[in-house]
């Protein structure tokens, strides 16, 4: 008899986004005639940069040719693409990384949900709430926690992330093994200092815990002052890895390229005590199961390191950033507090009303798309994201309609709200 792991019935029936798809569906069949503009997961709307054309072109005429043709790459990723990453990501930002510490992969969600593999399944994990739902998917399907009780996993512990923390919990006054850190961050699109992550690294060589920093929005950081990499805090590499995507940052949620890094002096221990570089575990794990990014695709990712490509990309960040400056400022207007947006593409929106009932006030009010907060924690209840991947026209008619729909629902006059720092 096949028998199934049963932390599977553990899980919520379907994923947060999988849940939210299949409702506007039922709504696009019921009123086929209405328009809807999704401000709800966070996908890109425009083309990839010139560059990277030229270069997915250029690179897809040598794989046409027997003479310049590629078979398997390096399962971790060509040099020309990880000597770019260590050099222009990291380097450029005095954080000191080595290009055989960059794995390239095909995506952010993959390698955040995969790296969970590497720890023993009786670990401390903490996690913030809200948070981006597979960091704890994926733990669940391990077997790290128990069942589903009040809106909360047990034997995960939880840094709520509030108002009065600015969506930016602080470190643990308990012992956790591994953390999950997400800045510029979804779904709050909240930033964290250095010095609150220097705390994080601190915490993390105290408690000989790790720091899973999921960085997939560091190149919508305005503010020169805020980190964009946890490595540019002194001591990370024995303490943190890192994922960053080109998804949102080039356009490739659906071309699919990303990495991780992983130091070569950052510890993992064994059952003894002993430490052992995790680096040494990741590449064996990575080569086992993935056999790398396309040629092409990498070329593709390369070609936003050179040349025109910072300005090109740079371009498509601010097109997204205009958006949310017009999402935060309208919100605001209406008298809804809003984080997030000056740093980060998401607008975290006090909905001052149930998370789904503010969803479906919209989705019906004014045929616009959200993510209910209450799908990324505890903590999300009562808030909404509102995302600002979409062109301007179809963000400014979407306000337009909230605005209409809002009517007779908003909070408090304009100038009432108390939007946060971040
Ligand atoms: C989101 O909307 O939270 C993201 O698009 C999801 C993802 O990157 O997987």
């Amino acid at each position: 008899m096949i028998r199934l792991n049963e932390n599977y019935l553990k899980l919520k029936s379907s994923y947060l986004f999988a849940d939210i798809a299949k409702r506007v569906a039922a709504f696009q069949q019921q009123y086929p005639d209405r328009e809807i503009i999704k401000l709800g997961i966070g996908d890109v709307t425009r083309a990839l940069p010139k560059v990277c054309i030229k270069a997915f072109h250029k690179a897809v005429d040598e794989m046409a040719n027997d003479a310049t043709f590629r078979g398997y790459g390096p399962d971790q990723g060509y040099g020309f693409l990880r000597e770019k990453v260590a050099e222009h990501d990291f380097g450029a930002r005095g954080a000191g990384i080595d290009a055989d510490e960059v794995f390239i992969s095909d995506g952010a969600k993959c390698d955040t949900g995969n790296f969970q593999e590497l720890f023993s399944n009786d670990i401390t994990i903490a996690l913030p709430d809200p948070v981006y739902p597979v960091y704890v998917d994926t733990n669940v399907m391990a077997g790290r926690t128990e069942n589903f009780t009040n809106g909360r996993y047990q034997g995960l512990v939880y840094l709520d992330g509030t108002k009065a923390n600015g969506f930016v919990p602080g470190v643990p006054d308990v012992h956790v093994d591994l953390v999950y850190l997400c800045y510029p961050n979804n779904p709050t699109g909240a930033v964290a200092t250095k010095a609150q992550l220097g705390q994080w690294v601190d915490y993390a060589r105290r408690e000989k815990a790790l720091i899973l920093f999921d960085a997939a929005y560091a190149a919508f950081i305005r503010d020169e002052s805020l980190p964009q990499s946890i490595f540019e805090i002194e001591g990370a590499r024995e303490v943190a890895v890192e994922f960053r995507s080109y998804s949102k940052t080039a356009g490739f949620t659906g071309t699919r390229c990303a990495y991780t890094v992983v130091p070569k002096n950052c510890m993992i221990y064994d059952a003894a005590g002993k430490a052992h570089p995790l680096h040494q575990f990741w590449n064996r794990r990575h080569t086992t199961k993935f056999n790398g990014v396309s040629y092409p695709v990498q070329r593709a990712a390369e070609a936003i390191y050179l040349g025109d490509g910072p300005r090109q990309v740079r371009e498509i960040t601010n097109f997204y950033m205009s958006n949310a400056t017009m999402i935060r400022g309208r919100l605001t207007e209406l008298g809804y507090a809003c984080t997030g947006g000056t740093n980060a593409p998401y607008i975290w929106i006090d909905a001052k009303m149930d998370s789904w009932e503010f969803f479906d006030l919209l989705l019906h009010g004014a045929g616009v798309v959200c993510t209910p907060g209450a799908g990324f924690g505890k903590c999300g209840e009562g808030y909404v994201r509102i995302s600002a991947f979409n062109n301007p026209k179809q963000v400014s008619v979407a306000l337009d309609r909230i605005a209409g729909a809002l009517r007779g629902h908003a909070p408090q006059p304009a100038g009432d709200a108390t939007p946060s720092v971040n």
